[in-house]
């Protein structure tokens, strides 16, 4: 996986090949960002929304769920300010007639800026051997420093722009930095232009009659719509969250970068509420919290992950940052959390003329709670977990292995169990201890081909333990298991295995690791 860009090929062809990830509707040609999850896609899927979701309620007995449903009464999204803001910033190329987001297109720009500084640094690392001081290098050399700072300006002003809404001025610093049509390299640029993301649908047979309504962009709304049902039925008293997992659709216009993107997509969103004036220290707590998390599943603050703060802040909020992934086609936004204040809840008490209130027991005053928000979206980061887990591992002897080296809690399938042979009982034995691990994990069967290229199967697929009979288990009792990433094989009693592969795989474990 020698360049970001065979990476992020060789992280897409493996996820068709092992069944995690189809384009939707493939056999009429797909359907443009939109995919479906095959039967290990599905599974890794579930486990990733089960470890968030036991991370949310289950370590805090001051969180509950919600599912609410997609479709919603339209003034919902006029009250959240998503039929006159939910916009993204368009350009189209005259030449090639193909439409961008303006802000990715800036985005991309600096990105590129920033590859080049990394470059310089790998070839002076390369150069200097271990003599190399690379944060001197990065403050002192003249070509880093001016890469870096120009990424940093075209960012910077981006968000200037977009936050005055000076779509002349995003157009202007298009044209300032040089930025081409990707497709025919035309700087031939029309002006910049908004556009709706919201996806709109009709409920209703008679036309004339027929409500216009929207698909859900975010599961958010449906939390702060519920926000009293909830806290009255659940007898919460502030502060408290509601976290929900479900389906929101965006009408995006750059269609690529896999499930990164997506028409249809998931997100898992928990809106915490609090006191008017705690906002702040809230948020810095759940940004602790959120780090944590990502530790746990083993990413590694600035080798897979740094925060971000917005460049443009949200109409709602007065603290937010992102969490932005280092995926194989660059650092781009997984999770994003927002001080949106009381934005919401004071809007949806002025569009339906219900209070949204709650009552302090101190001050004998009703208020609306400020709530921070945490809302990751699953598909991205399904994609985080796999592209960081997927190598290509060196062996010695010209040797290597394709290895799905996942979470071992999230990995779709728990254990392989193989009969060395197929013949002498050993099909049997392996198939019981197989009816014995099936109530507590995912477990498969093969008995085809060697051992050696079962493994090489499983190692491929992220099965993180592979237990195989052979002639001596029928004397002692035990098997082999082996270990997906360190290869180590140990023997070990049939009675002991269900114990061990459940601490393996044990929450607290889990979500205890530092
Ligand atoms: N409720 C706040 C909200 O929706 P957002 O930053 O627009 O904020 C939150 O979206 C998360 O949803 C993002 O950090 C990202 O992980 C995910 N997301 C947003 N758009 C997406 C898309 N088109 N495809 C996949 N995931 C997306």
């Amino acid at each position: 996986m020698a360049n970001t860009d065979n990476k992020f090929k060789t992280v897409i062809s493996h996820a068709k090949e092992y069944g995690y990830v189809f384009s939707s509707s493939e056999i009429y040609d797909g359907l443009g960002a939109v995919y479906d999850y095959g039967p290990n896609g599905v599974q890794l899927k579930k486990n990733i929304k089960d470890y968030w979701w036991k991370s949310m309620l289950q370590l805090h007995q001051n969180i509950v769920g919600l599912d609410a449903s997609i479709l919603m009464n339209p003034k919902t999204w006029k009250a959240s300010g998503h039929i006159d803001a939910f916009n993204d910033p368009l350009i189209d190329n005259k030449d090639s007639k193909k439409r961008y987001r303006a802000d990715v297109l800036v985005e991309d720009y600096a990105e590129s800026r920033r590859q080049k500084a990394k470059k310089e640094i790998k070839r002076a690392k390369k150069r200097f051997g271990d003599d190399f001081d690379e944060a001197q290098f990065v403050s002192t050399n003249k070509r880093v420093i001016r890469y870096n700072q120009e990424a940093d300006e075209a960012l910077e002003r981006l968000g200037k722009y977009l936050e005055a809404e000076d779509l002349d001025a995003v157009k202007n610093l298009i044209i300032e930095l040089g930025i081409s049509c990707p497709v025919s390299g035309s700087k031939n640029w029309a002006d910049v232009k908004q556009f709706n993301l919201m996806f709109a649908t009709k409920l209703g047979a008679d036309s004339a009659s027929a409500l216009d309504l929207y698909l859900r962009p975010e599961t958010a709304q449906g939390i702060f719509v519920n926000f009293l049902n909830v806290q009255n039925t659940s007898r919460m008293s502030i502060p408290f969250g509601i976290a929900q997992i479900g389906k929101a659709f965006r009408n995006e216009i750059v269609a690529r970068q896999f499930v990164f993107r997506q028409r249809e997509f998931e997100q898992m969103e928990m809106q915490f509420f609090v006191k008017p004036g705690e906002e702040l220290k809230w948020f810095k707590h759940w940004k602790e919290i959120r780090e944590k998390w990502y530790n746990t599943l083993g990413f590694v603050h600035e080798e897979d992950y740094r925060f971000k703060p917005h460049d443009k802040m949200p109409h709602y909020a007065n603290a937010a940052e992102d969490i932005e992934f280092n995926y194989p086609f660059g650092i781009r936004e997984l999770e994003g959390i927002h001080s949106r204040t009381d934005y919401d809840l004071k809007a949806h008490e002025e569009f339906s003329g219900k209070k949204m209130r709650v009552h302090d027991a101190e001050t004998g005053e009703n208020y609306i709670p400020y709530v921070i928000e945490t809302s990751v979206g699953v598909d991205r980061l399904f994609l985080a977990i796999f592209s960081k887990a997927l190598e290509e591992e060196d062996l010695g002897d010209g040797k290597s292995r394709t290895v799905l080296k996942l979470p071992s809690i999230l990995a779709p399938t728990k254990v392989a169990v193989f009969p060395l042979v197929k013949r002498d009982g050993l099909p049997e034995i392996a198939k019981e201890i197989i009816e014995d691990l099936q109530w507590g994990f995912k477990v498969l069967y093969d008995d085809k081909d060697a051992v050696g290229r079962r493994y090489r199967r499983q190692d491929a697929a992220g099965t993180p333990f592979c237990v195989t009979v052979d002639y001596e288990t029928k004397d002692d009792q035990s098997v082999t298991i082996r270990y997906r990433d360190s290869m180590e094989q140990k023997r070990v009693k049939i009675a002991d295995l269900k114990a061990l592969i459940a601490e393996e795989l044990s929450f607290k474990n889990w979500a205890t690791k530092a």
